[in-house]
């Protein structure tokens, strides 16, 4: 059974995929189980991941980390997403650019979550 919005990663291919409606069916790539990516919320290492949700004169800002992590080839943010009363809404980040979004809405109950190649899924408090 999953849930909306479960992240799920195939770990032989790479797949990483979104739940958007929820069924019973166990979700199955390259013939085994993919992993269940959990969000975590509390940093622990020297690289800073939990999300930083802050209103800009565009709308939303949201930065990785509240030291800035990085955004090399091999580890980088890939993407950073909000979730908010008035729908779902995602930036894919590239190396070399900053690890921030900005999103041109106005919205109440903003949850941001954001994938790091090597780090995972995390999610603002
Ligand atoms: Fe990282």
């Amino acid at each position: 059974m999953t849930i909306q919005r479960q992240n799920y990663r195939c770990n032989i291919c790479g797949n990483i995929i979104e739940v958007l409606h929820a069924g019973k069916g166990e979700l199955v790539c390259c013939g085994q189980p993919m992993e269940l990516l959990q969000e975590k919320t509390a940093d622990t290492g020297m690289e800073k991941h939990v999300p930083i949700v802050e209103t800009s004169a565009k709308g939303i800002k949201v930065k990785v980390g509240d030291v800035p992590h990085p955004m090399e080839e091999k580890h980088h943010i890939q993407w950073v997403e909000v979730i908010t009363d008035s729908g779902d809404y995602r930036q894919f980040l590239k190396p070399g650019g900053k690890p921030e979004a900005e999103f041109q809405i106005r919205a109440q109950n903003i949850v941001a979550r954001e994938y790091c190649n090597i780090h995972g899924l995390w999610k603002s408090k």
